[in-house]
């Protein structure tokens, strides 16, 4: 495909480095630049264009990015920046471009950015989900690897997984991966990295679904910080347009950092002995308050039935987002790594987790 490109900065080593990394290109076809976004919005139709370079960096391109969309139904916008900045970089997805480069990019970054970006379907706007429990054992693993394959399969959109419980990470075993790349390595790397870099440490499990796994080893845990996994989500926020983040069990910095930069919280967990409730119950304070705020909580309970959730509720004095029924062939396949054969098995907790799926897609966000 051939892109008619307008480029949209008011800097003139942009404007020379983007004439020049464009006669290499014979797909690229430089129309047109402008200082400023209103003269281009103006003036642009006439080129016909069907790429924008937009400097996202400056406030007034960012507020009328939604108008690219009314103007030129059929190009795509995406943003500039001569640094990351995942403030002005999510703000920009939210308001119509479908991804952020970082300067100087080349050619071949447009033209991988433009493949990148584009994938999935994006009905809505890009969300980011954060699995939180009180204690280990409580079912989060399983939740999201199911969840992560029932959107797919209801939107179309790109899924990642972001494997932070970062001392009993298990999603790679879920989907039967062995990892080069994992968050230890993205983290140490973050400073260093634009979106389209951060693409290649994410491994691709199943269809439109990426996985970021956790360390290899567990002593390597401790080489991640909380401030550069934060970085990595951020970024990768602009990457996909789901992102699930799979937490280490109970409060610490790390899950509050996850969860304050994540739209919806889910709350998990696993009823054996009867304790659970009163860990919840214990958590659930953190979690309503942030409610106010207009972050979304589910709570979500594995191995209870439909007829014990009305109780739960009221000792909880909270809504139950789902109650998950004990399955074992599904579970036992998903341990096992043999997830994928089982997709299409049919089962209750599969049919609770695609209701479920398709509440938190409808959600109004
Ligand atoms: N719905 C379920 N029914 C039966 N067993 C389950 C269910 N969900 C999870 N399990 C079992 O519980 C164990 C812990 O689940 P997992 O998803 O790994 O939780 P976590 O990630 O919170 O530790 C799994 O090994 C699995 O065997
Ligand atoms: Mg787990």
């Amino acid at each position: 495909m051939n892109y008619n490109v307008i480029l949209i900065d008011a800097d003139n080593a942009t404007w020379i480095h983007t004439q020049n990394i464009f006669k290499r290109l014979p797909q690229l076809n430089l129309v047109s630049s402008y200082r400023e976004v209103k003269s281009a919005l103006g003036q642009g139709t006439v080129f016909n264009p069907n790429l924008f370079l937009v400097d996202i960096e400056d406030n007034a391109n960012r507020n009328s990015l939604p108008e690219f969309a009314e103007i030129f139904p059929d190009a795509v916008v995406i943003g500039i920046m001569s640094k990351w900045d995942a403030d002005k970089a999510f703000e920009s997805i939210r308001g119509g471009a479908i991804g952020c480069l970082i300067k100087p990019f080349s050619g071949e970054d447009i033209l991988d950015g433009i493949k990148i970006f584009s994938r999935g379907v994006k009905n809505t706007k890009p969300r980011s989900f954060t699995f939180f429990s009180a204690k280990g054992r409580s079912g989060k693993t399983t939740l999201i690897a199911n969840l992560a394959l029932s959107i797919v399969r209801q939107t179309g959109d790109m899924v990642a997984i972001i494997d932070a419980d970062l001392q009993f990470s298990d999603m790679a075993i879920f989907f039967d991966v062995e990892p080069m790349m994992t968050v230890v390595e993205a983290t140490r790397d973050i400073k260093f990295l634009s979106p389209i870099r951060l693409n290649a440490y994410f491994l691709p499990v199943a269809e439109n679904i990426q996985l970021l796994c956790g360390p290899r080893r567990l002593e390597y845990s401790e080489l991640v910080d909380v401030e550069s996994l934060t970085a990595v989500v951020r970024m990768a926020q602009s990457l996909f347009h789901y992102v699930l983040i799979d937490l280490p069990s109970g409060v610490s910095p790390f899950s509050t950092n996850m969860c304050e930069i994540a739209d919806t919280v889910f709350v998990c967990g696993m009823l054996n002995t009867g304790f659970e409730i009163k860990h919840i119950q214990r958590t659930l304070p953190m979690f309503t308050m942030w409610e106010q705020y207009g972050k979304k909580l589910n709570i979500v309970l594995s191995r209870v039935d439909d007829k014990q959730k009305p109780d739960i509720e009221r000792q909880l004095n909270h809504k139950i987002a789902a109650v998950l029924p004990n399955e074992f062939l599904m579970v036992s396949a998903a341990n096992s790594g043999k997830l994928k054969n089982v997709m299409d098995y049919h089962n209750l907790l599969s049919e609770k987790i695609n209701t479920l799926a398709g509440e938190i897609i409808r959600d109004a966000y």
